[in-house]
């Protein structure tokens, strides 16, 4: 599995400067003013670094970019990187700024002259988010991550913000390693696997088996997976960080581990991308991790679907009805319409067994989002305005696009079976608001529920400033700071 970059803290110390191996990073501000750090590695490369900034060198650049000046005479380093920084420099510029530096680094170790910097703990967050690679299945080639070493005058005073820094970035690159995985390697047994894994962190969590799905009643799930042979399992991950006998925050994920789309067969082409249809459920675990290696103090339960839609002589076909543990009877118009009827079940299960205090669930349900909303944002559906814009402004403030859209009484109706309580599908329009539709239908009334249609935003065909192309696992950043902002006991 891929791992999260090593960083680490030593005293800021500008004598040693010149020896630094790898790479060095200096701060200059937007306006040009070496800071002590840079200042001290100007006169070990003879001025290099004043005449580059006055000699227009910073002249395209703004705060959170990165300028690299390569074989510096008078260093040992590869490189001189010029971080432009202001002196009170936003999140968002310095986590920029961190996610550059990691950019240019390639495989070398870069060393951080931090000096006095505040908040320096966010250009380490954009640093190690940067850093990843899917490399688990080459044999050869496989890329060395980069090391950040930060110099600073207050040591000490760090620790405890970079190792909540670190526990984001482990649980992003948990939900990335997750959904880059291919459907042969993480079956439906090895991502439960994974997860139990997991209660070394604290967690508490349970696997549920087709015999005990079946015993709930939680016939729609079990009727995606029994085209496959590899078994259905619900899996529910407890922390319990926050007050005894608070209600928790219930997050539910789609985890289909490959989406032929079943009897209603998908085309061949970019079929392969299906590997990411757990995306959800690994959005969730990612979560659930970050939350336990950053000891939230909050109660937070993680439960996930995990099956495979295939096809064969024992898959749903269109036109059976199956039974939700709801109660409701659902008929089966397309097998590809698969996420909702595993979601379903699990949304029942969280609200009868936890009575939450809110439910979001994740899912890449719909290719209409992507039509909609592109990679940019996800598909946002809820039935409270407040959770709903607590979310939105977590999600604005992790920089992870985010935008609501409308449910409606017109929309369900279009559910509507003529020999079942609904059908799978609501047709072509607005096919994303018609998905949150039969989610819906199985939220409790009075409980604040948000669906979140990550289908374009947790793969993403080209980089981003913060993730290589692939997986990017969107949506950790946001649900760690909404639970900071209003789950967590003050
Ligand atoms: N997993 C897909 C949605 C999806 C599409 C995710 C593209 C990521 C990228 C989902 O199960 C699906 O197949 N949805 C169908 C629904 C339709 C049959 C109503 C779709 O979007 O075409
Ligand atoms: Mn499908
Ligand atoms: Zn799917």
């Amino acid at each position: 599995m891929s791992q999260s970059p090593k960083v680490s803290v030593v005293e800021f110390d500008v004598k040693t400067m010149g020896d630094v191996t790898g790479r060095l990073a200096v701060i200059v501000s937007p306006e040009g003013d070496l800071d002590p750090g840079a200042r001290s590695a100007n006169r070990l490369c003879k001025g290099a670094l004043a005449r580059m900034v006055e000699g227009e060198g910073l002249k395209k650049a703004k705060a959170g970019d990165v300028v690299s000046l390569s074989w510096p005479a008078g260093l040992a380093a590869k490189a001189l990187d010029v971080v432009v920084l202001p002196k009170k420099a936003t999140q968002e510029q310095l986590r920029s700024a961190g996610a550059r530096l990691a950019a240019c680094a390639g495989e070398e170790t870069v060393t951080f002259m931090a000096g006095s910097l505040p908040n320096v703990e966010d250009l380490a967050l954009g640093f190690a988010l940067r850093s990843y690679s899917f490399d688990d299945h080459k044999s050869a080639d496989a890329a060395t991550l980069p090391d950040l070493v930060i110099a600073h005058k207050k040591p000490e005073t760090l620790e405890a913000a970079i190792a909540t820094t670190l526990a984001l970035a482990e649980g992003v690159h948990m939900t990335r390693d997750l959904v880059s995985e291919p459907a042969n390697v993480l079956t439906t047994t090895e991502f439960a696997n994974r997860l139990v894994e997991m209660q070394d962190l604290g967690l508490e969590v349970e696997v549920l088996d087709e015999d005990q799905l079946e015993e709930l009643g939680m016939r729609t799930l079990l009727s995606v997976g029994q085209g496959s042979d590899s078994p259905s399992k619900v899996v529910v991950m407890q922390w319990n960080g926050g007050t005894k006998g608070d209600a928790p925050l219930a997050l539910v994920g789609k985890g289909v581990v490959f989406d032929t789309g079943g009897i209603s067969l998908k085309p061949a082409g970019g079929m392969e991308d299906m590997t990411m249809d757990m995306g959800g459920a690994g959005t969730v675990a990612g979560t659930m991790r970050t939350l336990a290696l950053r000891k939230a103090k909050a109660n937070v339960v993680g439960l996930v679907g995990i099956v495979e839609n295939m096809p064969s002589g024992n898959a749903i076909r269109p036109g059976d009805v199956v039974k939700s543990m709801k109660g409701d009877t659902v008929e089966i118009i397309n097998t590809d319409a698969e996420g909702r009827l595993v979601l379903c079940d699990v949304l029942w299960y969280a609200q009868e067994r936890f009575e939450p205090a809110g439910v979001i669930d994740l899912a890449t349900l719909t290719g209409a989002i992507i039509i909609g909303l592109g990679h940019e944002n996800a598909g946002v559906f809820s039935n409270d305005d407040t959770i709903c814009n607590h979310f939105l402004a977590a999600a604005a403030a992790e920089g992870e696009g985010a935008w609501r859209m409308p449910l409606g009484a017109a929309y369900d109706k279009k559910l509507k079976s003529p020999i079942a309580d609904m059908k799978n599908i609501g047709g072509r329009p607005a096919g994303s608001i018609t998905a949150a539709q039969f989610l819906q239908r199985f939220i409790k009334d009075g409980v604040p529920w948000i669906h979140l249609d990550i289908a374009g935003v947790a793969s993403v065909a080209s980089g981003t400033p913060f993730a290589p192309k692939g997986s990017t696992g969107w949506g950790v950043l946001a649900l760690s700071r909404l639970v900071q902002d209003q789950y967590e006991a003050e």
